[in-house]
């Protein structure tokens, strides 16, 4: 029994290594590749260890090398971000959310966030992370046609006594507008959530949060920046970092899950090396992916305005049986993406939103370029309008994906 049981771990995790990694088309948006610098530092004694506290401040001893490579990792965060205080140790995008609201909310306050359907995390919200804060949240006004914070509605909730205006999201195709909102609502603390979009702020292919206004940045560290699965805060505001570092510990992390540093320190290096045309290329495929599926007769959200400026697309399949019907379809032929809501949504039309979100990050990543992005529109075409059987375009991407299977924008 023991053994059949251990075999079965083997083999599962062999046939998810086979199918998700050499034989699907990924555009989920808030998935990544390490590089295989990062891979081979990730399962070192570190995950065996703890390190409470700051570096050569900590509570156990043991931490010699730990202390050494969090030091790194702080500096190069700093660096590449451009900030004053990185915080490397919320071991995910969630929880460095609720490390923010921990230090700068009491229960009973409000904060400022976007509805999920037009764009918010749930971490965000009252169902999620906000109300195990026990925050009130007042939905900001946004405009479906722009996609973006309507930050002249804004003005009108002025009066509303906000403790924290929280940006970023999700759905996430433009910048959001951090100056305006900072000018409207002038002495309001704004965290900026920038766990899909920090791969392309690192390489200064998307606004950058705190030049623009933000007080605190928190994110994952997984999306389209490549590293490994956890989280970060940063700031340049001395009494933040402290107030955060507060929440962090004693509050609510112990362990910082050490394993992830070694990664983290090799993805900063690698993003601040191949970074810049990383992200370049990102929205490039990003436009091209939109701009075919459009062509080829896909609604595809804000044509008006080249369609999206992150690595997202995203597209109303109303017209094509829905979001969960095509994300299932297409997951038939090999290509992964997700349903999603779309703003003319309600919050419980989660099981059958009106969209699907494609990411196209991870394609980038392992070399795919605008005649990629042409290809994958027509296969997802092919399967979705011209009701070709998903199994049959399923070969095609297994041996296209044969061509795909180096990671790139990283040492080698
Ligand atoms: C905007 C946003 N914030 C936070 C998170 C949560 O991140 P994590 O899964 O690292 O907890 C997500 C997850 O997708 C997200 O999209």
């Amino acid at each position: 029994m023991c053994k059949q049981q251990l075999l079965k771990v083997l083999e599962v995790v062999e046939k998810q290594d086979t199918w998700r990694k050499k034989e699907c088309i990924n555009l989920i948006a808030s998935e990544n590749i390490m590089s295989p610098l990062a891979i081979e530092v990730f399962s070192s004694d570190m995950m065996h260890r703890y390190a409470e506290g700051l570096p050569y401040k900590r509570h156990y001893q043991g931490t010699k090398y730990v202390d050494e490579i969090e030091t790194l990792v702080i500096d190069l965060g700093n660096k590449l971000f451009r900030c004053k205080h990185y915080d490397p140790r919320p071991i995910s995008g969630m929880i460095a959310n609720l490390c923010v609201f921990a230090a700068l909310t009491e229960p009973g306050d409000k904060i400022a966030n976007l509805k999920i359907p037009d764009g918010g995390h749930i971490s965000h919200s009252i169902v999620g992370t906000a109300g195990v804060r026990g925050l009130k949240t007042l939905n900001m006004p946004f405009d479906s046609k722009e996609m973006n914070i309507d930050a002249e509605k804004l003005k009108k909730v002025k009066k509303e006594k906000i403790k924290l205006v929280v940006l970023g999201g999700s759905l996430f195709l433009f910048p959001h507008p951090v100056k305006e909102i900072k000018e409207v609502l002038d002495d309001t603390k704004i965290l900026y959530d920038a766990a899909h979009v920090l791969g392309l702020i690192a390489g200064k292919r998307f606004q950058d949060p705190l030049r623009e206004g933000a007080d605190v940045v928190a994110s994952s560290s997984h999306k389209t920046f490549p590293g490994p699965q956890g989280g970060m805060v940063y700031t340049d505001n001395e009494k933040i970092s402290k107030q955060v570092a507060q929440a962090i510990l004693p509050g609510l992390i112990s362990n910082h899950h050490l394993f992830r540093l070694p990664s983290l320190a090799i993805t900063l290096i690698e993003m601040l090396e191949f970074g810049e045309k990383y992200a370049d290329q990102t929205v490039k495929n990003s436009k091209k992916l939109a701009s075919s599926l459009y062509e080829m007769g896909f609604k595809v959200l804000c044509e008006h305005k080249g369609f999206t400026e992150s690595h997202q697309v995203v597209v109303d399949v109303r017209e094509n049986e829905g979001g969960k019907t095509v994300a299932e379809t297409l997951e038939r032929a090999n290509i992964i993406c997700n349903k999603n809501l779309l703003p003319w949504d309600n919050n419980e039309d989660t099981d059958d939103p009106s969209g699907i979100r494609l990411g196209v990050q991870e394609c980038t990543r392992t070399g795919m370029n605008e005649s990629e992005m042409e290809h994958i529109a027509n296969l997802i075409t092919r399967v979705i309008i011209k009701g070709e059987k998903p199994e049959k375009v399923r070969e095609e991407v297994i041996q296209f994906k044969k061509e795909y299977s180096k990671t790139k924008y990283c040492f080698t």
